[in-house]
């Protein structure tokens, strides 16, 4: 055994303003199954994160839910903390970058860095929302793109085209927050002077310790020149005020990683085994190592080691990158059900079959992930319910008539041949190869099967004089499957479990199985995992796509508290599914006569229309206002759907809702040919 290592593992922070979704647990299944692979190998391995709680968009959530920001990430770490549990995400601490020991990490890095001259401050002028006395990130600016004219694009890219420019070439640039026309605003900024760093970071990300394809993404933007980091944002901010800078606060990125430094010494203030300096002091041989996804490289591969360097503290061994997960081939899709979130997949489906078919799929390398959901079904229902599983189930039931104790097996060298894959099997997963892993494991599981296929210990039992025999078959395959388990171990918690109790043992890990199970009881046999059912990936995607709608109907509803968050009359489920024609007859849609057609003040989207119905008043207040003017729609016909639950909304209630058709480039209200009178009935 090689000597005992001391590894601090961690993922990426997730925001503490949204659900754990299928995207994010790429990650920390990846984390989880390398730290559960080194504790199984005898290592330490000590794994931490945090939610990350700070910043502009905690701060309007909250606001957005009429509670405080303290409110909101108390409750939504303690929903993601659920749902990592019951993917069996086993932290050793998950904390929040809102404690007092990530304050005070902040203010110790960032005063080190000050007082080594690393931190300069200048005047920088921004966008400003003087009706909500904000500055504007740029995704909180929205406008027309200067390049394409495409309407509604956020402030630094175009959806549409694809060009980048600042928020300031926007034609008509509105805050996405409260609507108004931001103006420009000069205040003091704090930077991290990260091209002090350069020839430490040239050396860091060049030598060895990062992906390749990481490395020469670094090397690309080492070459086109470092530039300083703006690490400061004005009040009102949720973070930690900077010290001796009254009203600036740290840019939320610039205490996320150090959460990674709190969590940890948390966990060290709860446990004596545990040493902070032992792991983060500037020559500590112990090994740390982040695993994030690709999107985030620049602030863990640059802007993080830098700090840490700058601040005497020690840097990680590495940063561990993954892709992106996609679903059906496709970016996930709230349309088509395929943007689950994690509490929803957890409603219908075991959590280890995800884990398993992450596993199957997972390189070293940062490749984005399909999750084909017909191949999930087949791979999980064919390896781990046909192969692996069944080794076990078609073993038991002999051993068990025979008195339920293990005898010697009757061929060790098959053993000896499984035990003698491990290093092999370790090795990809060390790399983070766990797709090779599995592979390798599942051959093993077709040998096991193969092997005991041709021992026929059902045909053998049938005959006089071999109940030795059968059990000593019995006995190799459930040895086998015992090797196997282990194996699979970090990627299968719960069956792992399963199995201690099967099999009637403590440990499932590397070291144990260098001795088989001979003269040792187990106990009965019981269904360890069960098949995926297609019915239940439709049902699932249908609840993903209910998801979707409810959280549409929510920002909707929020219209009264935010007017930054109205919707137009745009934002339908372009794949909606399919209704039957009872269903569509329900609808009622009448012609209606806009009689009157009136601003709403305060509102960016609405117009106000007063519709007759053929002799019959109603009030309706319709997302259309960037395509019209008011007295351009007085008098003409249009469509209402007329039996529509009222709404109430902020400006009033809106009794109905009349139809348009649009896409990103305008809206167009449904008019009928010349005839049709205000009352009609529409079919
Ligand atoms: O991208 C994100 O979701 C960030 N919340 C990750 C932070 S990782 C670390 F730096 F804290
Ligand atoms: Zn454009």
């Amino acid at each position: 055994m090689p000597t005992q290592r001391k590894i601090l593992v961690t993922s990426a922070l997730p925001y503490a303003n949204g659900p754990i979704h299928l995207g994010h647990l790429l990650e920390y299944i990846q984390t989880d199954i390398w730290t559960r692979f080194q504790k199984s190998r005898g290592n330490t391995c000590t794994y931490v994160c945090a939610d990350d709680a700070h910043g502009t968009a905690i701060m309007l959530r909250a606001e957005q839910e009429g509670i405080t920001s303290q409110q909101l990430i108390d409750r939504v770490r303690q929903e993601h903390h659920q749902d990592f549990q019951d993917f069996h995400i086993r932290f050793d601490n998950y904390y929040s970058t809102h404690s007092d020991e990530n304050r005070y990490f902040s203010e110790l890095i960032y005063t080190r860095l000050r007082d080594k001259g690393h931190i300069a401050t200048r005047e920088i002028e921004q966008m400003y929302d003087p009706e909500k006395g904000l500055f504007l990130a740029d995704r909180f600016i929205k406008g027309t793109c200067p390049k394409c004219k495409a309407e509604d694009q956020y402030g630094d890219n175009c959806e549409k085209c694809g060009a980048t420019y600042t928020p300031a070439e926007l034609i008509d640039p509105r805050s996405a927050i409260s609507g108004a026309t931001p103006v420009m605003k000069s205040s003091e900024h704090y930077f991290f002077k990260l091209q002090d760093f350069t020839d430490f970071l040239q050396d860091w990300t060049q030598t060895g310790r990062l992906q390749e394809q990481i490395a020469n993404k670094l090397k690309e933007w080492l070459d086109a020149g470092l530039q300083e980091w703006d690490i400061s944002r004005d009040a009102p901010y949720f973070g930690f005020e900077i010290p001796d800078a009254p009203g600036k606060y740290f840019y939320v990125w610039l205490d996320a990683p150090i959460g990674y430094l709190a969590s940890f010494k948390n966990l060290c203030e709860q446990r004596d085994d545990l040493d902070f300096d032992d792991y983060w002091k500037a020559d500590s041989q112990n090994e740390v190592y982040h695993f994030i996804g690709k999107d985030i490289v620049n602030f863990h591969a640059l802007f993080w080691p830098a700090m840490l360097s700058g601040a005497d503290f020690r840097t990680p061994n590495s940063v561990y990158c993954h892709g992106f997960v996609t679903v059906n081939g496709a970016k996930m899709s709230k349309s088509r059900g395929t943007f689950i979130k994690a509490r929803t997949y957890l409603d219908h489906l075991n959590p280890e079959y995800l884990r398993y078919y992450f596993a199957a799929k997972l390189t070293g390398r940062v490749d984005d992930l399909d999750l084909n959901l017909e191949d999930f079904v087949f791979r999980v229902n064919s390896d781990l319910v046909g192969k692996l599983v069944n080794i076990a189930s078609r073993c038991a039931g002999f051993v068990k008539k025979a008195g339920g104790t293990l005898s010697e097996m009757k061929e060790p060298e098959l053993y000896q041949r499984f035990v003698a894959a491990e290093e092999a099997i370790a090795a990809d997963y060390e790399r983070r190869e766990y797709g090779r892993a599995v592979r390798q494991i599942m051959d093993l599981a077709d040998e096991a099967n193969t092997w005991i296929n041709d021992q026929q210990p059902w045909v053998l039992a049938k005959e006089e004089g071999k109940g030795d025999e059968v059990q000593a078959i019995c006995s190799t395959g459930i040895n086998l499957f015992r090797v196997l388990m282990t194996y699979l171990a970090p990627v299968l918690p719960e069956m792992a479990e399963k199995t201690l109790a099967f099999l009637k043992i403590d440990a499932l890990d590397w070291a144990g199985i260098q001795q088989p199970l001979v003269g040792h009881e187990i106990a009965k046999f019981k269904p360890m995992i069960s098949r995926v059912d297609k019915d239940t990936i439709e049902a699932l995607l249908e609840a993903s796509r209910e998801d979707a709608k409810k959280e549409m109907a929510l920002k909707e509803a929020s219209v009264s508290s935010n007017p930054g968050g109205e919707q137009g009359p745009l934002q339908a489920d372009p794949l909606a599914e399919e209704i039957s024609f009872d269903d569509f007859i329900k609808v009622d849609l009448r012609i209606a006569r806009i009689t009157r057609c009136e601003h709403v003040e305060k509102a960016n989207k609405l117009l106000k229309l007063t519709l007759d119905l053929g002799g019959e008043t109603r009030t309706v207040f319709s997302g259309i206002k960037k395509a019209y003017q008011p007295e351009d729609l007085e008098g003409k016909l249009t469509v209402l759907v007329a039996n529509l639950a009222p709404r109430k909304m902020k400006f009033g209630v809106s009794e109905g809702m009349v139809l348009a058709a649009g896409d990103d480039d305008g809206i167009y209200l449904l008019e009928p040919h010349e005839g049709a009178k205000p009352g009609m009935r529409v079919v």
